[in-house]
């Protein structure tokens, strides 16, 4: 399925931007067409400092950045999104910088993601997918949002946006809201509950599009303007621990209907500035408006997105006490 071209007018001139995991993939495309649409700076959140430098040199030779953009400041941050300490600590900096200079925080992409094909425990104790894709995804949302909301100005409204994807609807394992004395969270830390490395992904997904769902019931779009995406397939380094003998099949599908990352990174960048208020709360599959899977929207959904919100937040409580007690 291809993905349509951005409208023509689309810019983010003067708009500054925050990509997390944008050293390769997605997120480094997604930074270098915000630098081609005039953004600056762009801060790049990564977890290895060398590798960001690396990026942030090629973003700055890049030829169209460096005539549209001249003046383009890039910025690199560290984040370490397994570990709690690497989240805060990042925030903690990154808010104080800020802060410090009088700057804004106008755009907010958390793309940052993993898909382990083994169990793995991060530093944390939770297991990794969840960790990085769920839980440290929603406390990174939570300590920018001050920031953000503060960066709301008449002529445009500050963007938190983050990256799920079309596997939430895949989901096997979760199909009904588990009983209330249950703590479904703590429940994926045991190995027998990573069943398979789709499954373990697609729920990583599912469960931070409920958070966000509940995030944008509480903050009003008129502070920031809160929506996901899904840029379909797209060939990067998100498949780096797949064994070799099911890259043939890989290679099938990215043959049969991966599209170029540029694409995908477009994707981003009109959830943040093609889109406006009606995207509230609301998930964009390669660029379009797209109902979400049932589990999110039928009956168990209904029971399942506020128990997902406060095993979140109880989570968080443990890491930053009083987190999102004003939201
Ligand atoms: N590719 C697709 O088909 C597709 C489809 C739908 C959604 N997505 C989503 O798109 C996002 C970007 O994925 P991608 O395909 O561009 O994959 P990618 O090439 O593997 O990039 C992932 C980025 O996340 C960073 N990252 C991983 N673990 C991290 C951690 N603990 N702390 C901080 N950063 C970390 C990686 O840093 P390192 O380089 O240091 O590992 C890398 O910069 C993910 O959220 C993914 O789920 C991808």
């Amino acid at each position: 399925m291809s993905i349509p071209d951005l409208p023509k007018n689309t810019t983010l001139e003067s708009r500054s931007v925050l990509i997390t995991g944008s050293n390769v993939g997605l997120g480094y495309s997604a930074a270098l067409l915000s630098l081609q649409l005039g953004a600056s700076p762009v801060y790049l959140a990564v977890r290895t400092l060398p590798k960001g430098d690396k990026a942030r040199e090629a973003l700055l030779a890049d030829p169209v950045v460096k005539e549209k953009n001249p003046n383009a400041v890039v910025k690199v941050y560290q984040l370490d999104m397994s570990t709690w300490d690497g989240v805060t600590s990042f925030a903690s900096k990154f808010i104080a910088d800020r802060k410090a200079a009088g700057e804004s925080l106008d755009v907010a992409m958390l793309n940052a993601g993993i898909m382990n094909t083994a169990y793995e425990v991060a530093p944390t104790g939770n297991e990794a997918v969840i960790q990085v894709n769920h839980l440290s995804t929603a406390l990174l949302s939570l300590l920018l949002l001050p920031l953000l909301e503060s960066s709301t100005i008449p002529e445009h409204t500050a963007r938190l946006m983050i990256v799920s994807s079309g596997a939430h609807a895949e989901v096997k394992s979760l199909k009904a809201c588990p009983p209330d004395d249950y703590n479904y969270l703590a429940s994926l830390n045991d190995k027998k509950t990573f069943t398979a490395t789709r499954d373990r992904y697609g729920l990583s997904k599912l469960l931070i599009i409920f958070f966000l769902r509940e995030l944008s019931t509480r903050v009003s779009s008129d502070k920031v303007i809160i929506n996901n995406v899904c840029p379909g397939l797209i060939r990067t380094e998100i498949n780096r621990g797949m064994p070799s003998y099911d890259r043939p099949a890989l290679e099938a599908r990215y043959a049969a209907s991966a599209n170029p990352v540029e694409k995908g990174a477009a994707c981003y960048v009109h959830a943040v500035a093609a889109v406006g208020k009606e995207s509230h709360g609301l998930w964009y599959r390669r660029m379009e408006l797209t109902p979400y899977a049932d589990i999110v929207t039928n009956g168990e959904g209904e029971k399942l997105q506020p128990r997902i919100w406060n095993e979140t937040m109880e989570a968080l409580d443990k890491v930053v006490p009083g987190i999102g007690s004003d939201i």
